[in-house]
């Protein structure tokens, strides 16, 4: 599969973000073959199982992680190619986080990815199960597809920190808890930076550690994927507000009824927006060592912000 090239990427006027849409269009209709194909169970996998794992991952997602991965392994010299089974551990990683995140338990929501939810769909049982599935299989990906032992240990120590105790999960478990205390912005950032920014921040590693990237540069990726993160969740705080579920293809205003830690709810929108659009701005900042083959990850940047969905 060739490397899409990047040198079309600069806005040439015209409407923003329009150049990366086409793109991230583009790259999902070539990344999804690939995702189909990771998730081809074999005939001792119980069907209803591979039903719902595949139900969830496949749906329409914008697939934001696995084009970190790829663009970041491109960007160090990799490519795309070396990338694919990288995007789809992540993706399978963070569509268990979402089924996980809309059960009963947790955020109750019906509607995700423009459809019900897993466990609207197969029942909690299965939805529990497809998430915790979906989980191993990331780990199994990673292992069984890159070919050099170091690599895919250094992979899976960074994919288990992300997505554990320290990363993902840390996030969630914060963002339940913090119903019930009182609203604080220090504690939505600790939120963000965990249930979001973690994941994000691990994209942009596995890529650059599968294109053979120095510690240097997996900082400089680590640190964009960071900020991106913080841009991207006070935007999703902000479309809980503002937008509507034909959008976004989930359920809006369920923050404010469930008493979640938010930007919004502690700084109000305006500030919000602007909080999310510095975050942007330092995300960018840290890509000064590439020039313009980093376009499209600074205008994924501005797009985190400026994103109807
Ligand atoms: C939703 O992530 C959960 C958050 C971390 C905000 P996305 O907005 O990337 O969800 P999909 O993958 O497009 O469905
Ligand atoms: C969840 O944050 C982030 C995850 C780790 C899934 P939210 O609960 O705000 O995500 P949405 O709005 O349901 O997608
Ligand atoms: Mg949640
Ligand atoms: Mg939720
Ligand atoms: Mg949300």
């Amino acid at each position: 599969m060739a490397a899409q090239s990047c040198d079309s990427v600069p806005e040439q006027g015209g409407e923003p973000g329009v150049a990366l849409r086409a793109r991230l269009a583009d790259f999902t209709k070539t990344f999804d073959r690939h995702l189909d194909e990771f998730l081809r169970p074999g005939s001792d996998v119980p069907p209803q199982l591979a039903d719902a794992m595949r139900y969830s991952v496949l749906a329409p997602g914008k697939r934001l992680r696995p084009y970190l991965v790829t663009r970041c392994c491109e960007l160090v010299g990799g490519r795309a190619e070396d990338a694919w089974h990288g995007g789809a551990a992540i993706e399978c990683v963070h569509a268990f986080s979402l089924i996980h995140d809309d059960l009963p338990a947790m955020d109750n929501d019906d509607l995700r990815r423009g459809q019900p939810t897993c466990h609207k769909r197969f029942g909690e049982a299965l939805a529990i199960l497809a998430g915790d599935a979906l989980l191993a299989l990331a780990f199994e990906l990673l292992t069984k597809h890159t070919p050099d032992a170091g690599v895919a240990a250094g992979l899976v120590l960074e994919l288990a920190q992300a997505t554990g105790w320290t990363g993902m999960i840390g996030g969630q478990t914060a963002d339940v808890l913090g119903e019930t205390q009182p609203p604080e912005l220090a504690r939505v950032a600790y939120i963000h930076a965990r249930k979001t920014g973690c994941l994000l921040t691990a994209a942009c590693r596995l890529g650059g550690r599968l294109g053979g990237a120095a510690e240097a540069t997996l900082a400089a990726l680590g640190a964009y994927g960071r900020d991106l993160g913080r841009a991207f969740q006070i935007a999703d705080d902000i479309l809980d507000i503002t937008s509507t579920p034909a959008a976004l293809g989930k359920t809006v205003g369920k923050d404010a009824a469930a008493g979640k830690q938010t930007y919004p709810r502690c700084v109000g929108v305006e500030a919000s927006q602007a909080a999310a659009r510095s975050a942007a701005r330092e995300a960018i900042a840290h890509l000064g060592a590439f020039g313009p083959e980093a376009a499209d990850l600074r205008a994924l940047a501005d797009y985190a912000v400026d994103r109807s969905y």
